[in-house]
């Protein structure tokens, strides 16, 4: 028998991306080094240079994850008893089949949650998906993953997705915090799957977010032109130059935009004026690097304990499954 057609939950209010924007450029840009928040790199043009992204030969996290979900897949769906399925940013749920095909193949699959701030996206998706999987319940949840965790569809046993290394983006504090407010909205036996990439040589990770073609010089740099549209904001985007660099004390790579000449820039949406001076950064991403202590330790301080980690063959990325206590 099939199951009903895709329901899709809109819990962002329609004016959230305006408010939390204005709201995180107004603390980012008052801090030191002045910061923008990654999640706003994703608009439609973002979206499709972080695409590009994924297929240049230097940006190995995206296959080295699909070859664990290819290779592991079904040691992952059999070795957690969840019915439910949620991915956290789950975009067009690319890799999610993988995952997906797996689950299904336990027979044991009954829903599929996947989350995503972007509605058009994600009603695609829960098309696609109800497509490829009648006997699976698609219930689609608009949503901003560090804001209504509490609101996921409970009920039955789950596994909670977070791929892709997004963690990563996250600073410390807000990985414990993101990881606790998981917690609490998980019952004890629920599962997280989640992806980090690897501490590697410097050259490697310098080369992957620093491409020959440029893409993520673009990608990054969009960023102001998010500002510039939505906010009427002036940055002067050939003013900056971009900066990637590995933080070998934080274990992180660390993307700034530089700006090559004093400049006074208006963000009259934001109701602030910001000076830069000559050679002045901006950080727009950080992308962490873990270790596998690190991961257990992380994930162990949020009450979750690790049943097992796997890495592809050159152990670039790993894919950490954990149950909550
Ligand atoms: C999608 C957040 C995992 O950190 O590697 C890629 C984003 N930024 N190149 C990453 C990104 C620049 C990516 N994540």
């Amino acid at each position: 028998m099939s199951s009903p057609a895709p329901v899709v939950s809109v819990l962002l209010d329609p004016d959230w991306a305006a408010g939390t924007l204005v709201d995180d450029v107004r603390r980012g840009l008052g801090a030191t080094p002045l910061r923008l928040p990654p999640k706003w790199l994703y608009d439609d043009e973002g979206s499709r240079l972080f695409d590009l992204i994924t297929r240049l030969p230097e940006y190995y996290p995206t296959e080295a994850e699909r070859a664990i979900l290819d290779l592991h897949g079904a040691d992952i769906a059999e070795a957690c008893d969840a019915t439910t399925v949620v991915e956290l940013g789950s975009g067009t749920s690319d890799k999610t089949r993988v995952l997906l095909d797996a689950f299904d193949a336990t027979g044991r699959l009954r829903r599929f949650v996947p989350v995503d701030v972007s509605e058009a996206t994600l009603r695609a998706a829960a098309d696609m998906l109800d497509e490829r999987y009648p006997d699976v319940a698609i219930e689609a949840v608009v949503g901003d993953f560090t804001l209504h965790l509490g609101d996921l569809p409970g009920g039955d046993r789950r596994l909670v997705a977070f791929l892709g290394g997004t963690i990563g983006n996250l600073y410390v504090e807000e990985r414990g915090a993101f990881l606790g407010a998981l917690a609490d909205s998980l019952d004890p036996g629920d599962w997280l799957l989640i992806g980090t990439d690897l501490v590697k040589s410097s050259d490697r990770l310098i080369a992957a977010y620093n491409d020959s073609q440029g893409v993520t010089s673009a990608f990054v740099t969009n960023s102001l032109t998010v500002l510039n549209r939505e906010l009427g904001a002036d940055f002067d985007l050939d003013a900056f130059s971009y900066v990637p660099f590995w933080d070998a004390h934080m274990e992180r790579m660390d993307l700034r935009l530089r700006s090559e000449a004093p400049q006074r820039v208006s963000i009259p949406g934001a109701d602030l004026e910001v000076d830069l001076a000559s050679g002045e950064e901006i950080r727009v991403e950080i992308s962490t690097k873990f270790r596998p202590e690190g991961i257990r330790a992380e994930l162990g301080a949020a009450g979750f304990e690790v049943a097992h980690i796997w890495t592809d063959p050159a152990d670039d990325f790993a894919l950490t499954l954990a149950s909550l206590r």
